[in-house]
C-alpha cells in the first residue's frame, strides 16, 4: 500500500522529505501521497508540512499499531514477516486460514484491533469490541504428530506469559501467571487472580497429515469497561497496571518468546524443555482444584505437568496422582476461578 510505503520513508528520513521526492520514489502522483499523509496522520501520528520542505514526523500516539510499527520493532528470524495488520475484521483464525488456502508461508500473522466473529473453545463466542485490546493469529505448517498439537497452545501460554511478566517487571503490585492450561492471569495486590486472554488453536488435516495449525491470541489489553457477568473473573492489564500499554511492545515481546520456546518445542516434539519455565508461573501448583471430567467431577491437589502438558493431580483421598488432559476437562480453584 502507498501508505505504508510514505511511512516507512518518512520514519527513515532524518529530515524533511518533499512530496516529489515520495512520489518519484513510488511512480505516484503527487495527490496519492498527499492522501496517503492524511491517512497516516489519522492514524495517531502527527506530521508536519513545511513549504519547500515537505513532510516530516514530529510525534506519533503511544498506541499507534500498524503493519510498520509491528515489523520495525519485531526482532525474529520467521515468525511475523509480514504481520499484516486490519483495523478491523471477522475472526483473524479465519483470516489465517483463508491465506494458508492461498500458499502464504509459515510464520505470517494476522492481528486487528476488532473481530465481528471472534471464536473462542468449545464453539463459544469471543466478543471482540475495539477497544484497544489485539486479537492476532499465527500460521504454522508443522512436520509433527497430531498429538503433539495441543502443546503448542501450552507453549503460546508460555510466550504470553513471559512477555506480559517482562512488561509489568517494575510494577511490584501485579503478579502474572498461567491458569493451566492456557489462560493468562493477573491479580492486583494480593488480590484473586483475572483472566486476561483467551488462545484458540485449530488444526486441520489432509488425511492423516497436519494442513497447518493456526493459533489465535486475544489479550485484553487497553480494554476499560468489561460486561457484568465476566468482571469477576476477567480484566485487561490498563485495569491491573491503572496505566495505558504499549500494544506494539507486547505483542512484538510475545511473538519473539514465542518463537525461541516454539524451536525449542520442536526439537522434542513435547514440552520437556519447557515444563520448567512453565511451571514457574503455573498458578494451579500447590492449590486445591476441582477437576471438571465429564465421567465424574472431582477435588484435588494440582501438581506440575507432565511433558504432554497434562496436568497432575492428586485426587483427594488417593495417593497416585492423575494425567488431567485439556480439551474435554477444565479445572477450576475450589474456592473460584483459580
Ligand atoms: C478462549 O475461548 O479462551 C479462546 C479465545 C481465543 C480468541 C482469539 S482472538 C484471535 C483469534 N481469532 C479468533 O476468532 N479467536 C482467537
Amino acid at each position: 500500500m502507498i501508505k505504508d510505503e510514505v511511512l516507512k520513508r518518512l520514519k527513515d528520513a532524518e529530515d524533511y522529505i518533499s512530496g516529489q521526492e515520495l512520489s518519484d520514489e513510488l511512480h505516484v502522483s503527487r495527490t496519492a501521497v498527499w492522501k496517503a499523509v492524511q491517512s497516516i496522520r489519522q492514524e495517531g501520528y502527527e506530521i508536519e508540512a513545511v513549504n519547500k520542505k515537505g513532510y516530516r514526523i514530529r510525534t506519533m500516539d503511544e498506541d499507534v499499531l500498524n503493519q510498520t510499527e509491528l515489523e520495525s520493532h519485531l526482532h525474529t528470524k520467521w515468525i511475523g514477516h509480514p504481520m499484516i495488520y486490519k483495523r478491523q475484521t471477522g475472526s483473524t483464525n479465519d483470516d489465517i486460514m483463508a491465506l494458508a488456502d492461498q500458499g502464504a508461508k509459515e510464520g505470517v500473522i494476522v492481528l486487528s484491533s476488532m473481530q465481528t466473529k471472534g471464536k473462542g473453545r468449545r464453539g463459544r463466542t469471543w466478543i471482540s469490541p475495539s477497544e484497544g485490546n489485539i486479537y492476532m493469529s499465527l500460521l504454522l505448517r508443522p512436520q509433527m504428530r497430531t498429538d503433539a498439537v495441543p502443546g503448542v497452545t501450552l507453549v503460546m501460554a508460555l510466550a504470553v506469559y513471559q512477555a506480559v511478566r517482562e512488561y509489568c517487571r517494575d510494577i511490584h503490585k501485579v503478579r502474572v501467571g498461567i491458569k493451566w492450561p492456557n489462560d493468562i492471569v493477573i491479580s492486583v495486590d494480593g488480590g484473586p487472580y483475572k483472566k486476561i486472554t483467551g488462545i484458540l488453536t485449530e488444526m486441520r488435516l489432509e488425511d492423516t497429515e497436519i494442513r497447518d495449525v493456526t493459533v489465535g491470541i486475544g489479550i485484553n489489553i487497553n480494554m476499560e469497561h468489561f460486561p457484568e457477568e465476566i468482571r469477576k473473573t476477567a480484566t485487561s492489564l490498563y485495569l491491573a497496571l491503572g496505566e495505558h500499554v504499549n500494544r506494539v511492545r507486547l505483542i512484538d515481546t510475545t511473538w519473539e518468546y514465542f518463537e525461541k520456546d516454539y524451536e525449542l518445542f520442536l526439537k522434542t516434539q513435547d514440552l520437556s524443555l519447557l515444563k520448567e519455565m512453565y511451571e514457574e508461573g503455573l498458578v494451579n501448583r500447590g492449590r486445591k482444584v476441582l477437576v471438571l471430567d465429564p465421567k465424574g467431577e472431582y477435588q484435588g491437589l494440582a501438581g506440575g505437568i507432565d511433558e504432554r502438558g497434562r496436568l497432575m493431580v492428586l485426587p483427594d483421598g488417593k495417593d497416585r496422582p492423575v494425567a488431567v488432559e485439556s480439551g474435554e476437562i477444565s479445572v477450576r480453584g475450589v474456592m473460584g476461578y483459580v
